[in-house]
């Protein structure tokens, strides 16, 4: 491998498999994590999301196939590897007598090279909680602080499953913050999420999963311009309106009357060209349409499409050059 492309990538699956009994909850996964991206794993529950972390951490030993961390195989519990990735561990991991600051100063002993303790508590929003107790805090908070241990050690990975569950939107923007803070710094993050919105605002790329298996993985803006092509006109006509002239219009794939009160239709229509559809039945006078709206598809009717067995992209965009180190 040239050295270039080595340094980039922090992380690699190749045919990953991890089977519980004749479950297959990951079948032959491979993609590779880049130095400095945000990287999401998207899927239904069950799709084997978390398996799949478990299997790059270490907590986990695959079925077959391999998983290079950092140079590292999880597998081993290299020393190195545990101060170079850090995992959001379990609420059982931390010390209901200790307070806030206390827990954060013990996780910061455990590294050489760590962050000022106050200043991860203020990026996690934790600051006025500092001499509180972890056993009274509230959920929200007790994830805000579990955020802090995972970052304390200036990890070079940071693996998160699900880590805006359950969090205000306040407390949302904070995680999103501290994901963020993470990449300028240099690092890199790994995480799972159902929230296709937090998906498109934070992954440089993402990994969908379904089965199992990758059914796509690329650049969020990428996935929706290819799978996610169609748009949804919605308009009303009178009720006696013919809509059969709409199933002709170009890019038009499915017409559908959603609703009919007070003599007239809500008409909706799938299409592959929102613009053009949206013009043609504005300049149709026997519709006389009203009440127009066009909304495009997002990553959710990627995720929609995917998850029911749409047609997926396997294959990862090749590295660019100006990605590579
Ligand atoms: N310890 C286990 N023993 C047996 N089966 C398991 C075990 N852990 C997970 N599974 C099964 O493996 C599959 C993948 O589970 P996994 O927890 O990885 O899914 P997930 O994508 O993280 O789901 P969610 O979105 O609900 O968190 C599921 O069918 C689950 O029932
Ligand atoms: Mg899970």
């Amino acid at each position: 491998m040239q050295s270039g492309i080595c340094d980039s990538i922090v992380a690699s699956l190749g045919d990953l498999s991890k089977h519980y009994g004749s479950r297959k909850a990951l079948n032959a996964v491979s993609f590779d994590i880049r130095k400095g991206e945000v990287f999401g794993l998207l899927g239904p529950n069950g799709a084997g999301k978390t398996t799949l972390l478990e299997c790059l951490t270490g907590l986990r030993r695959p079925t077959s196939g391999s998983v290079q961390v950092l140079g590292h195989d999880p597998g081993s519990r290299a020393p190195e590897l545990r101060r170079l990735m850090a995992v959001q561990p379990q609420e059982a991991a931390l010390f209901p007598q200790l307070s806030v600051r206390e827990t954060v100063d013990l996780w910061a002993s455990f590294y050489g090279n760590h962050d000022p303790v106050d200043e991860v508590l203020e990026r996690v929003g934790l600051a006025g909680e500092a001499s509180q107790r972890v056993k009274a805090l509230s959920g929200g908070q007790a994830r805000r602080l579990l955020l802090a241990v995972t970052v304390i050690g200036r990890p070079r990975l940071l693996v998160l499953d699900e880590p805006a569950a359950g969090l205000d939107p306040q407390a949302k923007e904070r995680l999103w913050d501290v994901i963020r803070k993470q990449r300028e710094d240099g690092g890199t993050v790994l995480l799972t999420t159902h929230d296709m919105n937090e998906a498109a605002e934070l992954c440089d790329r993402v990994a969908v999963l379904v089965d199992g298996r990758i059914a796509a993985c690329d650049t969020p803006a990428r996935l929706v311009s290819e799978l996610a092509s169609t748009s949804t006109v919605t308009f009303t006509t009178p009720a006696g309106t013919d809509l059969g002239p709409l199933h002709a219009l170009p890019g038009v794939t499915v017409v559908e009357v959603a609703r009919e009160a007070d003599g007239r239709r809500t008409v909706q229509l799938r299409t592959t060209d929102g613009d053009l559809t949206l013009r043609r039945i504005a300049a149709d006078d026997q519709l006389a349409a009203a009440d127009l709206q066009v909304s495009r598809g997002g990553l959710d009717t990627v995720f929609r499409s995917l998850a029911t067995g749409g047609p997926g992209r396997r294959e990862e965009a090749p590295i660019r050059k100006e990605e590579k180190e």
